[in-house]
């Protein structure tokens, strides 16, 4: 299975759990991960570049720390401007039909926290919703995300941990995932 991994984070320099996770996925040779923030510094995406790119690809997996319950702000460009009418969705629009796509991000609130009633109030599954649904339009297969609660203060030790299990996370056939 080929695996792209689009990592949208504005300071990576100065990540800890997002640097900790790439750095263990690199070690996989069918795994291609790409910097997004550093490839588009003027923020003008190449969308025949990104669409060529989906086209090879069988699961794309994007990798974030969660910003205001969202995503960074140049990965909803990108989906704003991949994600063409008549390419991802619409009339034969069905160039991502089957692809699997996997959300993986880091929080700074613990899994505690991400719940009704907890200081987030909501499951992340809840706040991914729009993400969810952009791909469920674009008629792809939404796998089980992987989340890395408490990113801030958890230990080298437990982001490593993490880092380990989402490489088993992203490479998972989707019928392990699934059930
Ligand atoms: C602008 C901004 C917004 C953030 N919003 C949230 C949020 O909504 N929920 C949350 O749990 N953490 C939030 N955080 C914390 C980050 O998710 C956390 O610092 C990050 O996942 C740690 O990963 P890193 O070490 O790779 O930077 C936010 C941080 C910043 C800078």
């Amino acid at each position: 299975m080929k695996i792209m991994v689009i990592v949208a984070h504005p300071n990576l320099g100065a990540s800890r759990a997002n640097q900790i996770l790439k750095t263990e996925i690199s070690k996989e040779s069918n795994i291609f991960i790409r910097d997004l923030y550093q490839e588009y510094p003027n923020w003008k995406i190449d969308i025949e570049k990104e669409q060529k790119l989906l086209l090879e690809y069988d699961r794309i997996v994007f990798q974030f720390p969660f910003y205001w319950y969202s995503c960074p702000p140049l990965l909803k460009k990108w989906f704003d401007d991949v994600l063409q009418f008549g390419w991802a969705f619409g009339p034969e629009g069905d160039n991502l039909k089957g692809k699997e796509f996997i959300l993986a991000t880091t929080t700074g609130g613990t899994e505690h926290a991400y719940r009704a009633g907890g200081r987030d109030w909501f499951s992340i599954s809840e706040l991914f919703k729009p993400i969810q649904a952009t791909i469920m339009r674009c008629n792809g297969t939404f796998l089980p995300s992987f989340i890395t609660y408490n990113a801030d203060r958890g230990s080298d030790e437990y982001l490593l941990d993490q880092a380990e299990k989402y490489k088993k996370h992203i490479s998972e056939s989707l019928e392990e995932l699934v059930r």
